[in-house]
């Protein structure tokens, strides 16, 4: 893999709709995620949190200010208050009316037609997060190996663990922006439990590649915004490119 030219690397690499295709649709709604599946994205990649009552939903930030027409903490709001607002028209008139959508409504919707990378975004928030969404992977069946693309995914490392021990057979991965975090202790450590190490892309070498891959593990790298960022990707040979404008990663051109 190591000699392969960066033409065959890219024929491997996994293209993931960061939040949806979030550079052409509002993020993290229904229609950036039907945009990635148009655009043959291998995956979609999605944040979830959880509501005041207790209802899992699929949004970047801990505030609804920046992404809808509301205000407040997501864990502040109740699903109802949630539902009422306005996801879309933030990044255009085209899309008013979209809203937050649940996490169980993704799965049934995407299931099958695209693989799904779930970020349990700032776990610590909301105790318990891990084991409502482990619940809702298996009460679909789609905890079994190989038999659904699911990858869960977290900054929080404890989280992933908790989640690998919670559902063994689905892949988990570590997101970090800290070069700390990459020592060869550290992704020692994260061999025990996770299948995915995510760096941010200023991170990524070859040499970082070649590490990960010989703990048996495979990197997904965040988040290419320019064309002009694939090839040093591909040429480093990481694993799967997660972006904002799926295009933009040659095998979907
Ligand atoms: O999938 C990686 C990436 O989503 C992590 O950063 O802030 O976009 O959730 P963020
Ligand atoms: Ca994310």
């Amino acid at each position: 893999a190591v000699s392969a030219a960066p033409s065959e690397k890219a024929d491997r690499v996994d293209t993931i709709a960061h939040r949806g295709a979030s550079g052409y649709a509002p993020e993290n709604t229904m229609a950036a995620f039907r945009k990635a599946v148009k655009m043959k994205a291998d995956y979609i990649e999605i944040d979830v949190q959880v509501t005041k009552d207790g209802h899992l939903v699929v949004i970047h930030d801990n505030t609804v200010d920046r992404t809808t027409d509301g205000t407040g903490k997501v864990g502040s709001l109740t699903l109802d208050e949630i539902r009422k607002l306005d996801a879309g028209s933030f990044f255009g008139p085209d899309f008013e009316g979209e809203r937050i959508p649940t996490f169980e409504e993704v799965l049934d919707e995407f299931r099958g037609k695209t693989g799904i990378l779930i970020e349990l975004k700032s776990p610590e928030l909301y105790p318990g997060v891990e084991k409502q969404v482990a619940s809702a992977l298996s009460e679909r069946n789609m905890d079994k190996p190989k038999s659904e693309k699911i990858i869960v995914q977290s900054f929080n490392f404890d989280s992933m663990k908790t989640f690998h021990q919670l559902l063994p057979d689905v892949p988990v991965g570590v997101l970090t922006s800290n070069k700390d975090h990459l020592t060869d202790e550290n992704l020692a450590a994260f061999a025990a439990y996770a299948d995915y190490v995510n760096p941010t892309q200023k991170l990524v070498t070859e040499e970082l590649v070649n590490r990960i891959h010989d703990l048996g593990m495979q990197i997904s790298v965040w988040t290419v915004r320019k064309p002009e960022e694939v090839k040093p990707l591909l040429e480093a040979g990481v694993d799967d490119i997660i972006t904002d404008y799926p295009d933009y990663v040659p095998r979907n051109k």
